[in-house]
């Protein structure tokens, strides 16, 4: 199911949720900046398109949105691109030039309904300038977030995601260990390369996002933060790269899996 919700005066949250067999759940959010420039941050999944939609349109007619922020291009922040491309004839995606090009190997769109934000450039909408950054965990190069100057929110992308037993309305109703356990298994799996970085050179990337000092922080895949929680958002992510490596389902998980599967099937 796909709900919607206001999180913040003039943002609202489209959120779905992903269950993990055996991992736990995750949250899977875009948001709608309303204003003279609405803005849709993220699309949906691919196969939970129609409930996307159906939920964003409880909160704005999509004729009306002006920007896509598409952080990256992977198959849960795309879904519903086709159909808003077809819906708002006023829409433009902010994506990178790598993202343009990954995007034109399954769903090409006109260059001129794109606009390239890369991390550190800005782009001036009628009431807001939104200032693109580079998220410190990522899962895909394209992976662009932003600050948007008017309500100082930062946006995440799927930076600051956690694997949860279940998804509370916001951040702080988590306690610190089951957040903390949560954010660090999903950027082990998500980041994996957060195992090779220095820990004293990643504190020097963390400390670049601790000086935004947003009022919230809007992740992809984390239940909506106030800025408050930034400090334990960063703790947790500064834990990562000692922390022990996700060990992955491997083959015979997978057999014993198919044949529970078959055990429990009707004849
Ligand atoms: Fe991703
Ligand atoms: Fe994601």
């Amino acid at each position: 199911m796909t709900t919607a919700s206001t999180v913040a005066p003039g943002i609202d949250r489209i959120a779905a949720t992903i269950e993990i067999g055996g991992f736990g759940c995750l949250a899977v959010n875009a948001y709608v900046l309303h204003g003279a420039d609405p803005v849709l941050v993220e699309a949906g999944t691919v196969v939970g398109r129609d409930d996307f939609m159906h939920a964003l349109r409880t909160v704005i007619d999509p004729a009306e949105l002006r920007w896509l922020w598409l952080s990256h291009t992977d198959p849960d922040h795309i879904g519903s691109i086709p159909q808003l491309l077809e819906e708002a004839p006023n829409l433009r995606v902010i994506t990178t030039f790598f993202g343009m090009g990954i995007l034109n190997l399954f769903a090409p769109i006109p260059a001129d309904r794109i606009n390239f934000v890369n991390p550190g450039d800005r782009i001036e909408l009628a009431d807001r300038t939104l200032t693109g950054l580079r998220p410190p965990a990522y899962d895909n190069p394209v992976s662009t977030g932003f600050v948007d100057d008017r309500t100082g929110v930062l946006f995440s992308s799927d930076c600051f995601g956690a694997l949860l037993p279940e998804i509370p309305e916001r951040a702080d109703e988590l306690d610190h260990a089951t957040l903390r356990a949560g954010q660090v298994r999903w950027a082990t799996i998500d980041s994996p390369w957060l195992h090779t970085v220095d820990p004293d050179l990643y504190a020097g990337v963390l400390d670049r996002i601790r000086c935004i000092e947003p009022t919230m922080v809007l992740s992809s895949h984390l239940p909506p933060a106030p800025g408050d929680m930034l400090e334990v958002l960063l703790g947790s992510l500064a834990a990562v790269p000692l922390a022990d490596p996700f060990e992955a389902p491997d083959q015979s998980t997978l057999e014993a899996m198919l044949a529970h599967a078959a055990a429990g099937a009707p004849a």
